[in-house]
């Protein structure tokens, strides 16, 4: 039997590995009818006590379009978490029904807790401003398939890098490839957390932390855009006073390289205009796509099925 594995975090994989992963990916996308049966009579629990859209739903989709079926929650108020049940107890009922899971939870750590307990592959769905490993192989797999490569880019990330979870683990993971530079655009109070920084400072990582878009607009070759994490912040007036700190419209396009793409994890709220959409460089739709593409590679990863 293979070793039980999990994914927490995108280092859990090597660059080499994230490297065939993706290739799965590419193959999948090409080839879709020919991954059809391959999780015919599996079954993945998605245990999300968070909400989620985007996430579950594409988790959902990958194993169903992999032959599988599903079964979870989408909300702690229906599972046995609101009798009081902790997450290492679920898991273990969990792992007697599934042969895989994905978990999203509000307190940091969680899923490494359920990872622990189980005895079938757990995959971290997000786990409060932490790390969300599965939007960042979906992050990494987009700018793969639009640039070409993984090294020798500028990107800047946009919003709120305080406690998006989503802009940390994508500048954990690009940070093991060469020749990237990071801008960092926020408000003061959501600039990215000290840890990220120090690093990038240990490894010799360019970076630079800015308040103005415009005013680096025409270096980036990537721009990914977040949305101010309301659930993340301790009073309405500050989020208030911060939601719409940046918007992305036409006018702040024009400044941008014509090659330039702009990633978004969704969902959006105000931060990018709808004005934006039909650009040839907003990317985020298609970006939804390939993780679709990137979550049935890694549910066959983790599943050990060839
Ligand atoms: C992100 C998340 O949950 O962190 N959404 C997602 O999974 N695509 C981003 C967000 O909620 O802003």
């Amino acid at each position: 039997m293979e070793k039980l594995r999990h994914m927490m975090n995108p280092l859990d994989f090597s660059v080499e590995e994230l490297e065939e992963l993706f290739d799965l990916a590419g193959d999948i996308e090409k080839d879709l009818p020919g991954y059809a049966h391959k999780c015919d009579g599996k079954i993945l629990a998605t245990c999300f006590y968070e909400p989620s859209t985007r996430t579950r739903l594409s988790f959902e989709t990958a194993m169903i379009r992999l032959g599988g079926q599903v079964i979870g929650f989408a909300d702690a108020n229906s599972s046995s978490a609101a009798k009081g049940e902790s997450v290492a107890d679920t898991i273990r009922v969990i792992s007697c029904f599934a042969d895989i899971c994905a978990m999203r939870h509000p307190k940091e750590g969680a899923p490494m807790v359920a990872a622990s307990k189980s005895t079938i592959p757990v995959i971290n769905a997000g786990d409060g401003g932490h790390q969300h490993p599965t939007q960042t192989l979906t992050d990494l797999l987009t700018i793969r398939s639009l640039y070409g490569s993984l090294k020798n880019f500028t990107i800047g990330l946009c919003g709120d890098l305080k406690f998006g979870r989503t802009v940390h683990s994508l500048i954990n993971a690009l940070s093991r490839y060469e020749g990237i530079r990071f801008i960092f655009i926020s408000p003061k109070e959501l600039k990215v957390p000290d840890y990220i920084t120090e690093m990038l400072r240990q490894k010799n990582i360019p970076y630079e932390e800015v308040i103005k878009l415009e005013e680096v607009m025409p270096q980036l070759d990537f721009l990914y855009m977040t949305r101010v994490q309301k659930e993340r912040f301790f009073n309405e007036e500050d989020y208030i006073r911060l939601r719409n700190f940046y918007i992305l419209d036409k006018e702040k396009m024009a400044l941008a390289k014509e090659n330039m793409f702009i990633l978004h994890p969704l969902p959006r709220v105000n931060e990018i205009s709808v004005e934006i959409d039909d650009d040839p460089r907003a990317a985020y739709f298609k970006q939804v796509q390939y993780g679709m593409y990137v979550r049935m590679a890694l549910i066959l990863t983790l599943l050990g099925i060839k």
